[in-house]
Order: C-alpha cells, then sequence, then structure tokens
C-alpha cells in the first residue's frame, strides 16, 4: 500500500509537474503569438517600405526613362532642324541667286522692249509709209535736211512763245538741241529761216553769255565777234532775226525757236 501511495504521490507529482508543464507552453503561447505578431507587422511594414520603394525606384526609372528618351527626341529633332535650317539656307540663297538672274533678265527684257519701241519709232519717224511703200530720209516729216543736219522751225503761236531755257528743254524733248551755228554759211542760211515777226522778234538759238562771254550750248566760244553786236552781258541769250543777223536779248523773253539735230545716214 504504501508503494502504492508512493507511487500514486510520484504520480501526483508527476501530475502537478505535468500541470506545471502543461501550464508553462500555456503562457508561453500567449508571448509567443503576442512577438511574432509584431514580428509579421514589421515585416508588414518593411514590405510595405520595400513595394513603395521599389514603385518609386520604377516610377523614377521609368521617369528618367522618359525624360532620357524625350532628350533624345529633342536633339533627334534638334538636329532635323539644323540639318533642315542649313538646308533652306542653301536655299534660299539659291533662290537670291536666281532672282538676281531672273532681274537680270526682265531688265534685259525691258531693255529690249525699250530698244524695240525706239527702233520703231525711228523706222516710223524717218521711213514713214507712203502708198503702203517705206521710203525713208535723212530727217523727220517737218524737220529740213540742210547737210547733215535736221532743223525744226518752231513758229508757235503767240502763248507758246518760249524763253530760252523753255526753248531748249522743247528741243531736247525732240532729241534736239538749240541751233549751235559752225559756219557763216550755217548762219547765213538760220538767219533767212528767222522770219521777223511781232515787230522786231526773232529766234532762239543756243548761244548765251555765261561767266560775262557768249558761249555756244556745246561749250565752245563765240569766236566771230562780229556775229552779235551787243557785248555780253549775264542773263543775256542771242536770238536769229531775218536780215538782222544775231541780237542779244533777255533769256527770260518769250520767243520762237529752232531746234537741230543730226542727220540720219539712209
Ligand atoms: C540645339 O542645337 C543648338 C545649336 O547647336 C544648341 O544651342 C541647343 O542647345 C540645342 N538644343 C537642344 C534641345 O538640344
Ligand atoms: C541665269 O539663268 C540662265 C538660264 O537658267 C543661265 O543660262 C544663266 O547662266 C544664268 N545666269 C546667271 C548669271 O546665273
Ligand atoms: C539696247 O540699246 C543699247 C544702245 O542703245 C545697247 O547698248 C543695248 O545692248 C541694247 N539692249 C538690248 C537688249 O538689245
Ligand atoms: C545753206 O543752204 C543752202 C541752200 O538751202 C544749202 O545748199 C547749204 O548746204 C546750206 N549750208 C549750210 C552750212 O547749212
Ligand atoms: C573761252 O574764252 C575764255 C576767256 O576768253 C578762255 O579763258 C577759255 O579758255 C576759252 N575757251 C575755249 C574752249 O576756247
Amino acid at each position: 500500500m504504501a508503494v502504492k501511495k508512493e507511487e500514486e504521490t510520484i504520480y501526483d507529482d508527476v501530475k502537478v509537474k505535468h500541470k506545471a508543464t502543461e501550464q508553462t507552453p500555456d503562457t508561453n503561447n500567449v508571448s509567443i503569438d503576442e512577438r511574432s505578431d509584431s514580428r509579421r507587422h514589421h515585416y508588414q511594414q518593411l514590405a510595405c517600405c520595400l513595394g513603395t520603394f521599389c514603385v518609386i525606384l520604377v516610377l523614377g526609372i521609368i521617369a528618367v526613362t522618359v525624360y532620357q528618351k524625350q532628350v533624345m527626341n529633342l536633339t533627334a529633332e534638334n538636329h532635323s532642324l539644323r540639318e533642315k535650317n542649313e538646308q533652306l539656307e542653301a536655299q534660299n540663297k539659291g533662290l537670291e541667286t536666281e532672282k538676281e538672274n531672273l532681274t537680270e533678265q526682265i531688265r534685259d527684257i525691258s531693255w529690249n522692249n525699250l530698244n524695240i519701241s525706239r527702233s520703231q519709232w525711228s523706222i516710223d519717224a524717218y521711213c514713214p509709209k507712203e502708198n503702203n511703200k517705206r521710203t525713208c530720209k535723212p530727217c523727220q516729216n517737218g524737220w529740213d535736211h540742210v547737210e547733215s543736219s535736221c532743223y525744226a522751225v518752231n513758229d508757235a503761236v503767240r502763248d507758246q512763245w518760249k524763253t530760252w531755257e523753255e526753248a531748249q528743254e522743247n528741243c531736247r524733248e525732240k532729241c534736239s538741241d538749240l541751233p549751235v551755228v559752225i559756219n557763216e554759211e550755217e548762219k547765213k542760211n538760220v538767219s533767212e529761216n528767222s522770219w521777223k515777226y511781232d515787230g522786231n522778234k526773232g529766234y532762239w538759238i543756243g548761244l548765251r553769255v555765261e561767266d560775262g562771254i557768249w558761249k555756244w550750248l556745246d561749250g565752245r566760244n563765240l569766236t566771230d565777234s562780229s556775229w552779235i553786236n551787243q557785248p555780253p552781258s549775264d542773263g543775256h541769250c542771242a536770238i536769229s532775226v531775218q536780215n538782222e543777223g544775231f541780237k542779244s536779248v533777255n533769256c527770260n523773253e518769250k520767243n520762237r525757236w529752232i531746234c537741230k539735230k543730226k542727220a540720219v545716214v539712209v
């Protein structure tokens, strides 16, 4: 019996011990759960952080890649734009030379047209059509042919009489000048055509006082002083009067006038 009791106590003891051992894991179990919970939480946080970091990293990489790609695109674009610019500049240069060339051609064409219209004018003026046949003459109609010159005696009506300057301007419009008289014979001929009118009026010729001396339009001096009786006085010009030779009058007087130009050789 004693053994049994002993056994029983041992058994109890073991039971207690077992209980004790049974109890300890209970308390231990709670703390382990709590700890693994917090660790899991930590891991979760870490994973979350890592995940976020990864996402940020990936986004960053994407951003950098996109940026690089854009920079590359821009550089390529810049390059192609620069090339295009160079091309356009070259093209522009080419167009400019072409424009100069065309401008030159236009000038030539207008020159040519001008020449043609001048030639046509000359042909019509010097070779007028009569009975469908052109006959060429050294002087235009209305001009007198004397030796190698053509003279036009401008018998204008009173309100168209001109000052010496205006008369010269009128001759210039007709590709001529007031006459420069070369010799005695020409003087006589010009004088013969300078009919008196309105008392003692005459025709302007290309002689006037310049720097105190009588000068012809072509710059030569009047060599024969007997051709005009009055001494040179500033503002005076010469008229030709029939049977009276040359006379000095104020250049602003209004008179008729004679024009002279070279005859055409036909
Ligand atoms: C484009 O090229 C020009 C000239 O080489 C340079 O000054 C500019 O910085 C470039 N721009 C870009 C966006 O590459
Ligand atoms: C202008 O163009 C014509 C025809 O295109 C060419 O023959 C000529 O040489 C050119 N002239 C100049 C000065 O470039
Ligand atoms: C027009 O005539 C001038 C001379 O009067 C000459 O120098 C020029 O070459 C001519 N132009 C043309 C296109 O024929
Ligand atoms: C003067 O007129 C005559 C007759 O019209 C002419 O024969 C002569 O060539 C003329 N002389 C001059 C220099 O004009
Ligand atoms: C015209 O006459 C002036 C003064 O007498 C003289 O100085 C000048 O050299 C002459 N001119 C000509 C072209 O003979």
